[in-house]
């Protein structure tokens, strides 16, 4: 048989993926998360500056939902994407689902509820369980301590190493994302442009599906295994 060809591959996933592990996605008609908190109430620096109490009791919400998560079949298979080919994997969930699952790197692009950053000095460590406007920085000690997360407004992490996976990329995959959100949402058209063959795998076809090339409908534990199978085998 011959060898597998090593693919440079890019796929960036987005709250789809973890539905099915119990975490609410953002848009969803019943049960998404904006709907019993307003966008501009919690996820947005004026937010935090106006209620960080407000802001805190969200997040920490979220953080025990996803503690008590545990990956689904889409995330173990891209676990052993990365174990066949040469895999950028990107993901707009703050949940630790990808590492539980044993993918051996993750690009949190819009942070993570594992962290906490200091608003006043930007030192960052490992957030506890729950966070208040009494947590204080370990740095500088000021009661500043705000979860890691990648506001509206604020700029995504580690773009320009995201940019560059995706102008290199033989193939680009979105995985259970809604394509309202940029710069995310504008992944595929560069990917496309830059010679990578486009693939979705959405539940529902998403905002931007026009600019991939391939769409897999379905939910991500029985369409991203088999996708990954065809991507795996010799
Ligand atoms: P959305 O809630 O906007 O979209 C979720 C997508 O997942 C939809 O397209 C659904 O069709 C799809 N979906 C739902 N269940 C699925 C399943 N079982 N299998 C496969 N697909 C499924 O979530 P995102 O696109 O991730 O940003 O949202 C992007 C960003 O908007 C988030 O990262 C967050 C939010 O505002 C910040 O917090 C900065």
């Amino acid at each position: 048989m011959p060898p597998l060809r090593r693919k440079r591959i890019v796929v960036l996933t987005g709250a789809g993926i973890s539905a099915e592990s119990g975490l609410a996605t953002f848009r969803a008609a019943e049960g998404g998360l904006w709907e019993n908190h307003r966008l501009e109430d919690v996820a947005t620096p004026e937010a935090f500056a106006r209620d960080p109490a407000l802001v805190h009791r969200f997040y920490n919400m979220r953080r025990a939902a996803a503690l008590g998560a545990q990956p689904n079949a889409a995330h173990f298979a891209l676990a052993d994407l990365a174990r066949a080919h040469d895999l950028t994997l990107v993901t707009q969930n703050v949940d630790d689902l990808h590492e539980k699952a044993g993918s051996p790197e993750v690009i949190h692009m819009h942070g993570a509820l594992s962290g906490a950053l200091c608003a006043a000095c930007n030192h960052r460590w490992k957030s506890a369980a729950e966070m208040d406007t009494q947590t204080a920085c370990p740095s500088c000690g000021a009661a500043a301590a705000r979860p890691d997360i990648v506001w509206f407004g604020e700029m995504p992490y580690q773009m320009e190493r995201i940019w560059d996976a995706i102008e290199a990329a033989d193939l680009f995959a979105a995985i259970g994302t809604s394509g309202h959100v940029y710069p995310a949402a504008g992944f595929a058209q560069h990917a496309a442009r830059s010679g990578a063959h486009c693939v979705e795998l959405n539940l529902e076809p998403s905002q931007n599906a026009r600019d991939f090339h391939e769409h897999r409908g379905g939910k991500a534990s029985a369409i991203v295994p088999e996708w990954v199978a065809e991507l795996t085998r010799p």
